[in-house]
């Protein structure tokens, strides 16, 4: 791959050893460090870190004033609000070295965290879950769930589109945008098939 592949803003600093995929852009004062993943076609905006080891997949969007720290992966689409904290250590302590003990905080495909919202480590965030602006998550989030408040709640269900879902007595719900349909079955929810035609 070439350099001409990606855009990096000139006052961005890109340090050896990271890779960039094409398509991807790094705008006004942030910092790539080396041993880091970034998929195709992702979007980093102002003063956002990736550090070392972190990986995300393809169309990453991070707004401004993001620290994605090691033991963070993000899978593909997923959307970091602005100001949004991830976490890697659950104990800090300035004396003591916690560098070995880094939690892993897994945030699956299309999932997406509101502005100022945390991230408490050692928590995955499901597919296409949806995180309150402001929300501290605590607990682990199920696929497509509506967490919100300190410490995060289950509050609902939100489509792919981003649309919340209200499930009829059969357990079923379809979205306002796309039309697509989900099931609501045992406490988890699952699109189901369109059907071909
Ligand atoms: C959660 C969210 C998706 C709203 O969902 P919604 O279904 O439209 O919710 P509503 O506005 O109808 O509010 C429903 C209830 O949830 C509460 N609520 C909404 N967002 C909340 C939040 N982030 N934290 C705490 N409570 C929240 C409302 O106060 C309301 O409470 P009430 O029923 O007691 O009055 C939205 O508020 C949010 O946080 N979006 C993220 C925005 C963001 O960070 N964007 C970043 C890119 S700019």
């Amino acid at each position: 791959m070439s350099a001409t592949d990606y855009f990096i803003h000139p006052s961005a600093i890109v340090d050896e050893g990271c890779q960039i995929g094409a398509g991807t852009k790094v705008w006004h004062f942030s910092h790539i460090m080396g041993g880091c993943i970034i998929g195709e076609g992702c979007n980093l905006g102002q003063n956002v870190v990736v550090s070392p080891k972190v990986v995300l997949g393809r169309n990453v969007r991070v707004q401004n004033n993001v620290s994605i720290y090691e033991g963070v992966l993000c899978e593909d689409d997923v959307f970091l609000g602005p100001s949004m904290v991830f976490t890697n250590v659950i104990n800090p302590r300035s004396a003591v070295s916690r560098k070995n003990e880094y939690r892993q905080t897994l945030v699956r495909r299309g999932a997406s965290i509101g502005a100022n919202a945390t991230i408490v480590c050692g928590n995955e965030i499901g597919a296409f879950a949806f995180i309150g602006a402001g929300a501290v998550v605590t607990r682990p989030v199920p696929a497509y769930a509506l967490v919100v408040g300190n410490p995060a709640r289950h509050t609902g269900w939100m489509s792919e589109f981003g649309h919340r879902l209200h499930f009829d007595a059969s357990g079923i719900a379809v979205c306002p945008e796309s039309g697509e349909r989900y099931a609501l079955q045992n406490g988890a929810v699952r699109k189901l098939e369109t059907p071909s035609i």
